[in-house]
Parts: C-alpha cells; sequence; structure tokens
C-alpha cells in the first residue's frame, strides 16, 4: 500500500541526495547539540558513523498549524504579542509541502536507528492521520506498535461547534517488531487503585483480591492439565500453575476456599508491581513553558525509561527547549539534539549550562 501526493520523491533519490552530504567530525561517544535544517544534519549523521547507532527517537516536529510560535519579554505565545515579541519557529507549509518534509526525513531516520531502535512521532489528530500512513510506508506497517492518545490539557470551554479537543497523538513504530528496547515500566497503584482492585483485607489488615486457580485453554500432556486434590480442571481450562505449586501456595495460606470448597488465589496489594501502562497516557504540558510547545519532562523521561537502556544514544532532532535531551541527560544516556531556532538553541544552552556536550553549527559546505 501507497500514499501518493503530487511531489512524492523516491526513497532512493532521497537517500542519495542525503548521502551526497559532507561527514562531520563528532566523537559519537558525546552528547552533541547542532544548530541547522534537520534534513542537512540527520544526512551528514549517515556519513559519520551514526548509521544503525541511535536506540530511540522521539520527535515533536512542527503540526504544520499555519502559525508563528512567537516568544515575548516573557512569555512564550503563538500569536506576535507586539514590536518586542520574536519567532521561535514557524509552521507554514501547504499540506504536500509538510508531509514531504516529514517524510524524506523519516527515511533518513529509519537509516539511523538501530536493530533495536524504536521512534516516536508526536503529532497533533490533523496531520497524524496523514502521518499514520506514511509512517507504516517508511517503516513498514508490520513494525507499528501503538497510536498513543495523549492528554494534553485540562477540559477547555470551546466556543466553536464541535466537542473539547484535550488530546493530541503519539504514533509508535520500532525497526523491528520482535527486537525493541522494551523495560516493562510500569506504574504504582494509588490508593483508589488498591481500593478499587483489592477488595477484600485480612485478619493482618492487608488489602487482597482473588483470581482463579485455573485459566483458559486445555493442556495436552503437562501437569497443569492433570489432577490436583482429586480434581481436574474445568472443561476447556488448565490450572494456573502445577500442582504442586498449588500445594505450596495452599501451605503459605495463599488459596482461599470458599463455603463451597472453591479455591482461588491470593493477590496482595503491597505485592502488586505495578500497572501495565496503556496507550492513553495523562501528561499535561508545562503551563509556564520556556519554549513553545514544549513538551511534559516526565512523559519523555517514561519513554525513554522504557525504549532505551544506558547505554544508548536518544535522538530529538525537533528539540526546541531541548526537553528530551534534559530527560536523556538526567538518565544517563548519551542525546543529541538537532534544532535550526536560534531561539531553541538559545534556550536549550541554557538549560544545560554547566553540563558536559559538544556543539556545532552546521553549514553546508
Ligand atoms: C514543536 S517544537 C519542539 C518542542 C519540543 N518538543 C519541546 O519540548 O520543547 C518543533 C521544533 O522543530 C524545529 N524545526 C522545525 N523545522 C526544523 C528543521 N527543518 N530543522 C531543524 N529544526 C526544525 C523548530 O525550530 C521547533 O523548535
Amino acid at each position: 500500500m501507497e500514499f501518493n501526493y503530487e511531489g512524492k520523491e523516491s526513497k532512493d533519490s532521497i537517500l542519495k541526495r542525503a548521502h551526497a552530504h559532507r561527514r562531520i567530525e563528532v566523537d559519537p561517544g558525546n552528547s552533541l547539540l547542532i544548530k541547522g535544517d534537520n534534513f542537512d544534519v540527520l544526512s551528514s549523521m549517515l556519513e559519520s558513523g551514526y548509521s544503525e547507532k541511535i536506540d530511540l527517537i522521539y520527535i515533536d516536529p512542527p503540526f504544520n498549524t499555519k502559525q508563528s510560535y512567537t516568544v515575548g519579554e516573557s512569555r512564550v505565545s503563538t500569536i506576535s504579542r507586539g514590536p518586542k515579541s520574536h519567532i521561535a519557529y514557524s509552521d507554514h507549509m501547504s499540506t504536500q509541502d509538510y508531509l514531504e518534509f516529514m517524510r524524506e526525513r523519516f527515511v533518513i531516520l529509519r537509516e539511523l536507528l538501530s536493530k533495536q531502535g524504536s521512534i516516536y512521532v508526536h503529532i497533533d489528530n490533523k496531520m497524524g492521520h496523514y502521518l499514520k500512513i506514511i509512517l507504516d510506508e517508511v517503516f513498514g506497517i508490520k513494525n507499528f506498535k501503538n497510536d498513543i492518545t495523549r492528554i494534553k490539557s485540562n477540559p477547555k470551554n470551546f466556543t466553536r461547534k464541535a466537542f473539547g479537543n484535550q488530546k493530541d497523538m503519539i504514533l509508535f513504530y520500532s525497526k523491528d517488531f520482535n527486537k525493541n528496547i522494551f523495560n516493562n515500566v510500569s506504574s504504582h497503584l494509588d490508593e483508589a487503585d488498591v481500593a478499587r482492585m483489592f477488595k477484600k483485607i485480612d485478619k493482618d489488615g492487608r488489602r487482597y483480591n482473588t483470581v482463579p486457580v485455573h485459566a483458559p485453554g486445555e493442556t495436552a500432556n503437562g501437569s497443569t492439565g492433570g489432577l490436583w486434590r482429586d480434581m481436574m480442571p474445568p472443561e476447556g481450562r488448565h490450572w494456573r500453575t502445577d500442582p504442586v505449586e498449588l500445594e505450596k501456595l495452599d501451605k503459605k495460606g495463599l488459596i482461599e476456599w470458599s463455603k463451597n470448597g472453591v479455591p482461588r488465589i491470593k493477590k496482595y496489594a503491597d505485592e502488586h508491581t505495578g500497572k501495565k501502562l496503556q496507550d492513553i497516557w495523562n501528561y499535561i504540558d508545562p503551563a509556564y513553558p520556556l519554549y513553545p510547545t514544549e513538551k511534559n519532562l516526565e512523559m519523555l523521561k517514561m519513554i525513554i525509561l522504557q525504549s532505551s537502556n544506558k547505554n544508548s544514544t536518544v535522538l530529538d532532532c525537533f528539540a526546541g527547549s531541548g526537553s528530551t535531551l534534559f530527560a536523556a541527560s538526567t538518565l544517563g544516556r548519551t542525546w543529541i539534539g538537532i534544532d535550526q531556532s536560534d531561539y531553541s538553541i538559545k534556550v536549550i544552552k541554557n538549560r544545560f549550562k554547566g553540563v558536559q556536550y559538544d556543539y556545532l553549527e552546521y553549514k553546508l559546505h
């Protein structure tokens, strides 16, 4: 399946243009901030030993909003606040040009991504569905992982004839569906979760719930399909664990027997390892950002913990205020940030005062 639009360049031609870029002299072990257009910088990275070296890419590109994002004396805004405001970045392109702009960058980003790598593309609901099709094409629909709904703000009281918009989307792909780093980060249960999920309280005051001793599916030849206490598992089901283990659980008081003699396994709230994260995230952006459209730092930390390791390199080529880079640095990852805006570079440099990293201004020739 392919998404066609006017002005679409072939992948080979994009890569040929990319490979015509020069090398840049950098130490791949160091974190790096580069000022320049990201197509050129990413292309030069391909020529400079970064091919298949990046474990995690998070990008939050312009959303093709047809707006200019300005910075006033003390606050950031999406509209000019007068003569003292100046533009942090502009976001004006035709839809076709925008899609091609993104696609040519995706093509190179895929080359930079390691075999265990992942890319997260943060986008809004107007452009996101077009980009999904382009990402399916570039990264392969088989490598699509999640379309994450991100709650970005508190409810708003629009006057428009539509529902309020509280969400945007993050499209998550791996280079190879079975090989991506995924550290199973989980979220803690809060008090309300514990009260809702663990309604029973034992004699020591500990909250618990119970689950059946059997689970769906029959075991053909194993012990989980055999006798336990003269009982067979119900039809179409198997014992959740080996009968020997069930016996041990019972001895420890971890099996609860109903009045009718039905056993269930006890699960304690204080032994719960946390909730698996789902594809709806609640991470509201800062109310007083350093930079227009600055993203939530805790969300970026979670993505980095989930999809990179300590020795990984994390890339954000639409760096803005450097939130991704800052999160990566806090978590001890090597990072690479690219942005073409003077204001972005200024904000990032301020954020990284006292931190060791290399800086270069990219010139085409
Ligand atoms: C939405 S902002 C990123 C905000 C960032 N995620 C944060 O939390 O602060 C998008 C950024 O992409 C940068 N940008 C847009 N086009 C670019 C290009 N061709 N090369 C490099 N940077 C670009 C803009 O200057 C802007 O800083």
